[in-house]
């Protein structure tokens, strides 16, 4: 019967863990998609879906759908998520769009649609977009914008039909009423010809059309006429050269703001630039042309019509320009050679462009020189930028040469190059306003003082230059610098000291990543301006709250990823009240219940702290990367409550062992009574009567009970400590054992003495428990002269009156005591069985 129970139960608890398991694994089937950020943000790619999981929340803004097989959207397809402001349906095999498919939808704001073979739309496909700013079709199998239903998405910004079928640029007339639509993206179609009237839709837009990768072969004269475009790119649009030749002319009368002319480096064409390819371009207005991947034949610019030199920004991209020729009466302003051939600029070649403002030379392999000294025979007198990042510089960085070649310089850029050499000099550019030298090697700075002669730079980048920071006067000089951004170098001992005493007008200083382990009390003591400072990923141990004490426009402390381990409540308050934002992200924090105080603080303040889901308690060690923000200071004030129960608890146990000491006796009576003693030892009862009495009474007890029952008639059996206890026994147990549970009877000897006697009282306690129970004991008082009647009440209590017991005043009087003896005698006999040999030797007395 047992086992079979047993048995039951445990099939039962196999089966309800097959079940738990089972929940466990259909909830993580219906719960695949990762959260990005928890009711906002999910990714559901690839994962079969055959529609939208019923544990999205109605809540999701952001939702990819990506690759699942969706196949057809029916009306009202997403009806689940109301708030979507962006939806990606990236290959998602749909072929057929229902109407009203996104019914709802009003805040949606992007929908992408790429990849899917659209073969049926309804006419209200697209119904109750009205916020939709960005539509992407691309590779959806349209062959025709006159079949999108998209006429009333009047919210339209970018409209992206790459990769489709459409063959003409007519465009419907609802385009008409995009009047937001800024981006016209119709590459890699079948477009071969346009027409007159095809744009006319466009007049009043300001529009980036892009027809890189069609073929187009016609484009009727007049066609771009009185049409203002943002930028047109036609980026490998033209079979061939000549074709481009002649339709750039039938493009007469196009306003377009920036045009984009050549091809694509993987399919380049090798084919001779035609000096006259260009001359289109001086029928129309243009305000910026960038030429694209224009392949070998192409480097040199006197190679270029004469169109070009009228057009103010120029920009060669990936070209082979190794050279630049322009005529003198070149009106270029900005000229841009973003990956070409030159090896060294051509500062001589460029005194032509009387009108040169900037010059971007950059990602060149090949530059390698920029010769100041050599160069400075020659004056760009316009030039303000000059942008030489990303090249393979090795420069020697000479400011009074660089004053006279561009006596008006305001911007130098030399980012991002192997090697720049800065030596001090008193007289420099005091035109230049911004000085960007971020990521060169740079030998100088730190070392000497290497910006004196810039008094009016407002802008310095030396970050990750491998600068090391020796001398105080480093900055010397730099009398208007606001922002001073130097991460990823060094400062001599790890530590700022005086190195900022001289750039008061500082608004935003950056020393992250300076390997910083002290900021010295002074540091910033003039920099009453600062409003933004970045002391991250240093290793600075301790913050110095005096040391921020000066910076009264402080609005952003950045500070994280540092390794400071005990803040103080002080040292938070003590920081500018101007703070608005706070990274204390990625320390240390200990999360003791000592820092309490810090903790409450920085819960309290949570509107000050950046990446707050950075903060992470760094120790103890059960708490290590709990968010400090969901730290329960209820954790501190349960081990309070802890304490509490502790203290109830051990107050509980002394009184326990107080009542144990107290009350020893009654227990251990309890324990040997309820051990079983009784039950066993009830036949062999081998005494009469337990004598319990002062042992100041003894030779009372002797003379009147001892001598008169044991050898008188009928003959008695008493019990008497001094000679029936067992030596060797705990006095308790003798009393249990050999007086109590061996005898019918218990009489007691009620003295002055006997009451007095703290061992008397507790043996008649025990008499009393002993009575209670064990049903047929009873109690014989014998009560001496000269006890105090009011006392010897209070001590026996009911027990006197109870019926089994016996109440015997002696008095020493001889009438008394025969009465008393015979009434005592009554007593013991109640109850007496009498052996055969104890009968017979009774008659033989008689
Ligand atoms: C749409 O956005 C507005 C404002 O951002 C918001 O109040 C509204 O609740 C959103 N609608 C839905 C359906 O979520
Ligand atoms: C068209 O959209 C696709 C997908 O978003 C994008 O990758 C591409 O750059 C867009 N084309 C243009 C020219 O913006
Ligand atoms: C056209 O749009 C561009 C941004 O796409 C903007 O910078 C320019 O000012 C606009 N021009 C006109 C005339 O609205
Ligand atoms: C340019 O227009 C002329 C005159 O209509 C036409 O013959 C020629 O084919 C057109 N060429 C291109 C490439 O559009
Ligand atoms: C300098 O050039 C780099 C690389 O091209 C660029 O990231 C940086 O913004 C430029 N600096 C300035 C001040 O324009
Ligand atoms: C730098 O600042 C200190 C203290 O304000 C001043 O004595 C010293 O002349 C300054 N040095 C230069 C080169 O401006
Ligand atoms: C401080 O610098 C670090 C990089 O060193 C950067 O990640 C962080 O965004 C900067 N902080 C601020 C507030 O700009």
């Amino acid at each position: 019967m047992h086992s079979r129970g047993a048995f039951c139960l445990l099939v039962f608890v196999i089966l309800f863990l097959v079940v738990l398991f089972r929940t466990q694994l259909i909830a993580t089937e219906l719960n695949p998609c990762v959260q990005v950020t928890p009711g906002i943000t999910y990714i559901c790619m690839e994962l079969d879906l055959k529609g939208i999981p019923h544990d999205i929340p109605m809540s999701t803004e952001n939702l990819d759908l990506s690759f699942n097989p969706l196949e057809v959207l029916n009306s009202n397809y997403f009806s689940s998520v109301p708030a979507l402001r962006f939806l990606d349906l990236t290959r998602c095999q749909i072929t057929r769009i229902k109407d009203d498919a996104f019914a709802g939808l009003h805040n949606l704001s992007v929908l992408l649609l790429t990849g899917n073979p659209l073969q049926f739309l309804g006419p209200r496909a697209f119904q109750g977009l009205p916020s939709l700013h960005r539509l992407v079709l691309l590779e959806t199998s349209l062959s025709s914008l006159d079949c999108l239903p998209i006429g009333h998405l009047t919210a339209l910004q970018e409209l992206n039909l790459s990769n489709n079928y459409i063959s003409s640029l007519k465009l419907p007339e609802y385009f008409s009423q995009f009047t937001h639509l800024n981006h016209l993206i119709l590459q890699s179609n079948k477009i071969s010809s346009i027409s007159r009237e095809d744009l006319d839709v466009l007049s009043t837009l300001n529009l980036t059309l892009v027809l890189n990768n069609n073929n187009i072969e016609y484009i009727q004269p007049g066609s771009f006429k009185g049409i203002y475009l943002q930028e047109l790119s036609l980026r490998s649009s033209f079979e061939n050269h000549s074709i481009m030749q002649v339709g750039l002319l039938n493009m007469t009368g196009l306003r377009v703001n920036s045009l984009v002319l050549g091809g694509y480096r993987n399919h380049r064409k090798e084919e001779s630039f035609n000096k006259n390819l260009l001359d289109g371009l001086c029928h129309m207005d243009i305000q910026k042309i960038t030429l694209i991947c224009t392949g070998n034949a192409f480097s040199r610019t006197d190679s270029l019509s004469a169109c070009v030199n009228n057009i103010s920004t120029v920009r060669f991209v990936h070209s082979y320009l190794k050279t630049i020729d322009f005529p003198e009466n070149t009106n270029i302003r900005h000229l841009e050679c973003k990956d070409a051939r030159f090896q060294r600029v051509p500062v001589e070649n460029l005194v032509s462009l009387k009108e040169l403002n900037e010059l971007h030379i950059t990602n060149t392999k090949q530059l390698t020189e920029f010769d100041v000294e050599m160069e400075a025979s020659w004056t760009l007198t316009k030039l303000e930028v000059l942008d030489l990042s990303s090249n393979n510089l090795n420069t020697d960085l000479c400011w009074s040469s660089l004053k006279e070649c561009f006596p008006h310089l305001m911007s130098l850029n030399l980012s991002y190059n192997p090697l720049v050499k800065v030596s001090p000099q008193l007289i420099g550019p005091t035109t230049l306003k911004y000085l960007d030298l971020q990521h060169s090697r740079l030998i100088g700075p730190g070392a000497v003082p290497a910006f004196l002669g810039l008094k009016n730079l407002i802008y310095l980048d030396i970050s990750y230059t491998s600068i090391y920071i020796s001398t105080e006067c480093s900055f010397c000089g730099l009398d208007s610098l606001e922002v001073l951004k130097m991460s990823g170098n060094s400062f001599k001992d790890n530590r700022v000291v005086n190195n900022f005493t001289n750039v008061t007008k500082l608004k935003i200083l950056d020393i992250s990543n300076c390997q910083l382990q002290h900021v010295s009390l002074n540091s910033f003591e003039f920099l009453h301006d600062l409003q933004e400072l970045n002391i991250s990923n240093n290793k600075l141990l301790d913050l110095y709250p005096e040391s921020y004490s000066h910076l009264g426009a402080l609005t952003i402390l950045d500070v994280h990823c540092n390794q400071l381990i005990t803040l103080t409540t002080k040292h938070l308050e003590n920081l500018p009240s101007s703070l608005k934002k706070l990274d204390f992200s990625q320390n240390l924090f200990d999360c003791s219940c000592d820092h309490l105080d810090v903790l409450l603080w920085i819960k309290g303040h949570e509107d000050l702290f950046m990446h707050a889901e950075m903060m992470k308690c760094h120790s103890p060690s059960n708490l290590e990367d709990t968010q400090l923000m969901h730290f329960h200071i209820s954790s501190c004030q349960v081990s309070t409550t802890t304490v509490a129960v502790l203290v109830s608890i051990s107050v509980v146990v002394v009184l326990l062992l107080i009542l144990v000491y107290k009350f020893y006796f009654h227990l251990y009576y309890m324990i040997v009574l309820l051990s079983g003693g009784h039950s066993s030892v009830d036949h062999n009862k081998i005494y009469d009567a337990f004598v319990i009495y002062s042992s100041k009474d003894q030779v009372w007890v002797k003379q009147e009970l001892e001598e008169t029952l044991e050898f008188g008639v009928p003959h008695f059996c008493l019990c008497l400590h001094y000679r029936d206890f067992r030596p060797g026994m705990p006095v308790i147990t003798n009393i249990i054992k050999e007086g109590f549970h061996s005898s019918r009877k218990v009489i007691a000897v009620v003295s002055t003495h006997f009451l007095e006697s703290r061992w008397c009282n507790f043996e008649l306690e025990v008499a009393q428990s002993w009575q209670l129970l064990d049903s047929k004991a009873s109690l014989i008082f014998v009560v001496l002269e000269g006890v105090d009647r009011v006392v010897l009440r209070s001590k026996l209590g009911l027990f006197r009156y109870l019926r089994r017991n016996t109440y015997l005043v002696w008095k020493d009087r001889e009438v008394n005591r025969h009465i008393f003896l015979r009434q005592l005698k009554t007593a013991l006999l109640d109850g007496k069985t009498w052996t055969e040999d104890e009968q017979r030797s009774m008659l033989m007395k008689k």
